[in-house]
C-alpha cells in the first residue's frame, strides 16, 4: 500500500473528489487544493492518466514532526529511499513551501533533506558517491504546522499538459479548470448539446469531447515516473491499454464552438484534430449571431474578462449583449460564464441561479449559472 497525494486548485476540491470516488478510491482525506488517498503501485498510473482535474500526483514519503534542522536530518535519512530511488538516479529538491512553522528557511530545508537523502542512499547502495544520471525524482516540502510532508513527484509535467495543444495563445484556459468546469456543469451527452460561442483555442470543447467520450486526459503524454525503476513499462502498458478500451467509440456527442477571431479558430481546429476529437464543429461567427437547432444543451463559456484597464468597458458591452443574445438564442439552455468581473449579472441583465467562486491561476472568478 502507498499513498498518494493529488493537487487542485483552491476550490475545485471537490470536484477532484467525486473524480476520485468514481475511480473507486475511498477513505479520502480532503485539505486545501489537496486530497490525500491509499493507493497501490498501478494506481500511480491510473491516477495520472485519469484524473481531470488534478495538477500532479504526489507519491508521499512519510509525514514527521521537525522544529531543529537536527531533526528533519535525521528523520529524513531514516526513510527508505532506496526503495524508490536507484543508485544512478537524479533526486533534486523542487519544491518548499513553509506555513506557520519553526523551519521557515525554504533553501536551508532544500539543502538539508537534499543531503540527508544522499546520505541515506550511499548507506543503503554501499557507495561514496552518487552520479545522479538516471531517472528523476523532484521531491518536495511541505512544512506546516511543524508538520513536514515529504513526497515524490510522479507527473512530470503539470497533467494540464495534455499534449493536444498545438501553440499557446494569450489566454487559452488551463485545461484542467476547462475539465472542472464542464464537470461542474454535469453536462450529460447524452442528453444535451454543449456550445461554447467564445471558444479561442477550444479547451472547453476538447475537455468536454474527452470526457463525452470517457478518453483518459493523459493518454496522448509521458509521466516522469515511466522512468523508474519500480514501475515497470508492463504496469503503465496494462494502465493504458485499459484506458484505451474504455473508449466510447460510438458516442457521437453535439458539442459546438465559434468564436469571431478565425486565426485563432485555426489553432482550435489543429487541438481538435491531435486530440483526435474530429466531430466538434467550430465556426468563425460573433458570439451575438451564434445559436443552435438543438432545443437543449448547456452553453459554457469563459469570454474575455476585461481585466487590462481599457478593455473593461469593451468586455463589459460584450456581457449586455451576451445577456440578450443567450436569451434569444439559446432559449431552454443553462448557460455557464466564468469571469473574473464583479459587475457581470448587472451587465448580462439578470441575476444567476447560482455561482461559485474560482481561481484561474491567480484571478479570481465566479463561476455563473443561469437556468
Ligand atoms: C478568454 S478567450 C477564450 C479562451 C478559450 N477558453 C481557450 O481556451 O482558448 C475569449 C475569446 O472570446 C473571443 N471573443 C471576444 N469577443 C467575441 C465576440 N463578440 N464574439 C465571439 N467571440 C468573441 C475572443 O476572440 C477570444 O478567443
Amino acid at each position: 500500500m502507498i499513498t498518494l497525494i493529488a493537487t487542485v486548485a483552491m476550490g475545485l476540491e471537490s470536484v477532484l473528489s467525486r473524480e476520485l470516488k468514481n475511480l473507486g478510491y475511498e477513505n479520502l482525506r480532503v485539505d486545501n487544493g489537496k486530497i490525500e488517498f491509499d493507493a497501490e503501485l498501478q494506481d500511480i498510473c491510473k491516477t495520472n492518466l485519469w484524473l481531470r482535474t488534478a495538477g500532479r500526483i504526489f507519491l508521499k514519503i512519510a509525514e514527521f514532526k521537525a522544529t531543529t534542522f537536527d531533526e528533519l536530518f535525521e528523520k529524513t535519512k531514516k526513510l527508505h529511499w532506496s526503495d524508490w530511488i536507484g543508485k544512478d538516479d537524479y533526486f533534486p529538491v523542487t519544491k518548499v513551501s513553509s506555513r506557520k512553522s519553526i523551519l521557515f528557511s525554504k533553501s536551508d530545508s532544500q539543502a538539508i533533506v537534499n543531503k540527508a537523502v544522499a546520505e541515506s542512499l550511499k548507506k543503503s547502495y554501499k557507495v561514496d558517491t552518487l552520479p545522479e544520471t538516471g531517472g528523476e525524482f523532484p521531491i518536495r516540502i511541505q512544512i506546516e504546522n511543524d508538520m513536514v510532508v515529504l513526497s515524490i513527484d510522479t507527473s512530470g509535467d503539470g497533467l494540464h499538459k495534455r499534449g493536444y495543444r498545438s501553440h499557446m495563445n494569450a489566454a487559452p484556459l488551463r485545461e484542467t479548470l476547462a475539465a472542472a468546469l464542464i464537470l461542474l456543469s454535469r453536462w450529460n451527452p447524452e442528453e444535451d448539446a454543449l456550445m461554447d460561442p467564445m471558444c479561442g483555442t477550444g479547451t472547453l470543447l476538447i475537455e468536454a469531447g474527452l470526457i463525452a467520450k470517457n478518453i483518459a486526459p493523459g493518454l496522448k503524454r509521458k509521466f516522469i515516473s515511466e522512468y523508474w525503476r519500480a514501475l515497470s513499462p508492463e504496469i503503465w502498458e496494462k494502465e493504458r491499454s485499459l484506458a484505451r478500451e474504455q473508449i466510447k467509440h460510438d458516442v457521437k456527442p453535439r458539442i459546438l464552438g465559434s468564436d469571431i477571431d478565425s486565426g485563432v479558430l485555426s489553432i482550435a481546429r489543429e487541438n481538435i484534430a491531435i486530440a483526435g476529437l474530429d466531430d466538434i464543429f467550430v465556426q468563425t461567427l460573433d458570439m451575438e449571431d451564434s445559436s443552435s437547432r438543438y432545443e437543449r444543451g448547456k452553453v459554457i463559456t469563459n469570454p474575455p474578462y476585461g481585466e487590462r484597464l481599457g478593455d473593461r468597458e469593451d468586455a463589459e458591452k460584450l456581457y449586455k449583449k451576451m445577456g440578450k443574445s443567450f436569451r434569444k438564442n439559446f432559449k431552454g439552455w443553462h448557460y455557464y460564464v466564468l469571469t473574473s468581473n464583479e459587475e457581470f449579472e448587472t451587465m448580462f441583465g439578470k441575476r444567476c441561479t447560482r455561482k461559485r467562486k474560482l481561481f484561474n491561476g491567480s484571478i479570481r472568478c465566479d463561476f455563473y449559472h443561469y437556468y
